[in-house]
């Protein structure tokens, strides 16, 4: 029996844990063993539930049990879950995660670290919840020169966005109502004014044209002044406002990325995105546009993509999957003044 272990026990973790136990026998029959979640690290009371003994406080008791091969970290932040993940990818195991602001901030210090140890650092659930699409895009799209990247990137804006277009919902009780349902971060913040897109536009920079953007270098606004009287306009001129994140590669090489709310035609695949959905529109220099739609945040969604690369991790023990990023130095990020 294959064991693992769940940092944090919130949206996202519960989840982890639910996918584990409502589909241990597809997990079973796809990594040829079955999979026990042997620790949950949560500090919170959870005595209530049926798996409280499987719940440690001490972070050290996963690092320091050789049984557990591999750890999801759906923790969030850059504290404890920076320190932990490095941790555990030095004692040897495999982590996978959903946290894209510990991605966007060391994401290559970490892959760098996993490659050191030989173990894996994988993120697919840290953009587009539960849509394939980091996988996809390296592996089945590597023949192609990436040109573009555009797309739908937050599920909680475009559940708000889609309120006040659809249903004439104000804001606050749009977004009262994406909490409710689990789609928003903790502070939502990092939602409505962009940041949680704008880190996601960086990670799939970072990927596809080899380079750490620092997410504190891209522009970024999001939709906290849009009103329902802006959403009225746009729509009688055939338009729907959406939060994009976009990032392009010149033809100098250089790339331009950014996060701002955007007038998008109603005849557009991305104006049909509508709820906690994403969609994101990739643009090979040979295959042309690709689209990649889905439920982009969300318990079980997110969490289905933290288990696959669970799984995946498993798979791979013994031999790392190679992902490469670089390291910045290449200064590939033009100044948003300069967009063609
Ligand atoms: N708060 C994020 C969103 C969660 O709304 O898209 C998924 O990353």
């Amino acid at each position: 029996m294959l064991k693992v272990a769940i940092m944090g026990h919130g949206t996202v973790g519960s989840g982890v844990y639910d996918v584990f136990a409502q589909n241990a026998a597809q997990i079973a029959k796809a990594v040829g063993e079955e999979v026990e979640v042997k620790y949950v690290l949560d500090l919170r009371d959870f005595s209530k539930l049926s798996y409280a003994d499987k719940f440690v406080t001490d972070f050290s008791v996963i690092e320091n049990d050789p049984e557990v091969c591999v750890v999801a970290e759906v923790m969030g932040g850059v504290g404890a879950a920076y320190e932990f993940s490095k941790r555990c990818l030095k004692a040897g195991k495999s982590v996978c995660t959903s946290n894209k602001e510990l991605v966007a901030v060391h994401g290559e210090e970490l892959l760098a670290l996993a490659k050191e140890h030989n173990v894996n650092y994988l993120f697919e659930a840290s953009v587009g919840g539960g849509i394939p699409l980091i996988r996809p895009m390296m592996q089945c799209l590597a023949a192609n020169q990436i040109e573009e990247i555009c797309g739908i990137l937050n599920g909680t804006t475009n559940y708000i966005l889609s309120q006040m277009i659809h249903n004439g919902v104000a804001f606050d009780d749009a977004l009262r109502q994406a909490q409710k349902m689990g789609y928003a971060e903790n502070d939502p913040t990092a939602d409505i004014e962009g940041h949680d897109a704008c880190r996601k536009i960086c990670i799939l920079s970072d990927l596809a044209f080899g380079d750490k953007i620092d997410p504190d270098e891209v522009s970024c606004q999001g939709i906290s002044g849009i009103t329902l009287g802006d959403v009225a306009a746009a729509s009688e001129l055939g338009y729907v406002i959406k939060l994009i994140g976009r990032a392009k590669r010149t033809e100098s090489g250089k790339i331009f990325a950014f996060v701002a709310p955007h007038l998008v035609p109603k005849t557009s695949p991305l104006a049909c995105v509508e709820d906690v959905f994403n969609g994101i529109l990739v643009t090979g220099n040979m295959v042309g546009e690709v689209m990649f739609y889905g439920q982009g945040a969300g318990k079980h969604a997110t969490a289905s993509a933290v288990v696959a690369d669970m799984m995946d991790a498993i798979a791979h023990r013994e031999k790392r999957r190679p992902v490469e990023w670089g390291d910045g130095s290449q200064k590939l990020l033009l100044p948003i003044d300069q967009l063609e």
